[in-house]
């Protein structure tokens, strides 16, 4: 094992290595980045995007480009000197949100936005590929992995990591997500639970459609649907340990045709997040458990399904340490920050299964570029000065990880 001496000698020579290619590496990581912004392509449609990534990777020389499905990319560098085998990923998929920013750049494919960042995440990726082509020698084996699909479940790593050979041999994964509610510049990182488990609830109302002014003649399925949708806030602040962190949100509620008519069924759709594997077990039931009672109640049916979605997020604690240290040489102490547990949920989550690995985040708000709303915003944005911080983060993390 070598000490942290060498390993902080080692960050600062690839910090002082990018600070040399900065301003046309800087330069080349907005074009893509605007580029792909230009054209997003929504999960599993991601065809052009693709292939201007295995473009990119091809014009670099010294990587070995593939598509281990239709529309995801892998670029391997293979080093003569011994080392792990580490994966880092990034995401490219967009949303389908109509984007409503007002700079040059907009998405030119109506419907579909870069709105999560993922064109960034891309743009870092690729830049790093570029940093590791152009590297002489490397320890180990470095697979880059630009994965599609991770906005719908089951997503691209599922795929990737289940239904291929990617993580055949990999020793260790890093992969990171830029965040609008952090300022630019600052490295979030935290050992265990990161992020949640993201399931989904589907529930129909069977009620007694009638007239609205004889509704005791009917059995009203939004009046039961609206008592559900309340008193499943009951299982999280009532029937759970405030210590145990669990959300539940019903995010759709459909029922009705016009004033004067009870309909005879009401549509419920949600989301349960949470991290305990114990708590993420029992959630199903306490769910029915609510559902049924109001339902016999007031004498409705129903039907519900439980939809299990991706894992919860654990970042595995000797991993996150190196991410640390790596932050701490990258952009010092006062902007390296214990990343705060998030309710979201990642299809990262997965490659966690097959190897220890952790998932950071990287700052990109900066009120004078108004990049400080939500993601999945349809005026999200980023600071592209984080695209730096990435490249810095991801070149830095891959070197030290390669040495183990
Ligand atoms: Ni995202």
């Amino acid at each position: 094992m070598l000490c942290g001496m060498t390993h902080n000698l080692e960050i600062q020579q690839s910090t002082e290595r990018l600070t040399a290619l900065e301003p046309q590496l800087l330069a080349q990581l907005v074009t893509w980045r605007r580029h792909l912004h230009q054209h997003p392509e929504v999960s599993f449609q991601e065809h052009q995007t693709a292939a201007y990534i295995a473009g990119e990777l091809r014009g670099m020389g010294g990587l070995e480009v593939s598509q281990l499905t239709p529309t995801s990319v892998l670029a391997v560098r293979k080093g003569t000197r011994p080392g792990k085998t580490v994966l880092l990923r990034a995401d490219i998929d967009a949303l389908p949100i109509t984007e409503e920013n007002s700079f040059a750049y907009l998405s030119q494919n109506p419907g579909s936005m870069h709105a999560c960042g993922h064109d960034g995440h891309t743009a870092i990726l690729l830049g790093v590929a570029r940093l590791v082509s152009e590297a002489s020698d490397w320890d180990g084996e470095l697979r880059m992995i630009f994965q599609h699909a991770e906005e719908q479940s089951p997503g691209g790593a599922e795929e990737l990591v289940f239904a291929t050979a990617l993580m055949d041999g990999v020793d260790v994964v890093s992969g990171l997500h830029l965040n609008s509610q952090l300022p630019a510049g600052v490295v979030a990182v935290k050992p265990g639970a990161f992020m949640a488990a993201p399931d989904n609830i589907y529930i129909t109302i069977l009620g007694r459609g009638g007239h609205a002014a004889h509704p005791e003649e009917a059995v009203d399925p939004i009046a039961v649907g609206a008592q559900v949708v309340s008193n499943l806030q009951y299982i999280v602040s009532r029937g759970v340990s405030a210590l145990d962190a669990l959300v539940i949100s019903v995010t759709y509620f459909q029922a009705g045709t016009t004033t004067n008519v009870i309909p005879d069924r009401a549509e419920l759709k949600g989301t349960v997040r949470s991290f305990d594997p114990g708590l993420r077990g029992r959630a199903p039931d306490l769910i029915e458990r609510v559902l049924r009672g109001i339902c016999e109640a007031h004498g409705a049916r129903y039907e519900y399904r439980y939809e299990a979605g991706y894992r919860p997020l654990i970042n595995d604690d000797g991993v996150a340490e190196v991410l640390r240290q790596v932050a701490l040489e990258v952009v010092g102490e006062e902007r390296t920050v214990v990343a705060k547990p998030t309710m979201g949920g990642e299809d990262f989550s997965a490659y966690l299964e097959k190897a220890p690995g952790a998932y950071f985040n990287v700052g990109s708000r900066n009120d004078a570029l108004e990049s400080g709303f939500p993601h999945h915003h349809p005026r999200f944005t980023i600071d592209e000065a984080a695209l730096r911080t990435g490249v810095q983060m991801m070149y830095a993390a891959a070197i030290r990880l390669a040495k183990g």
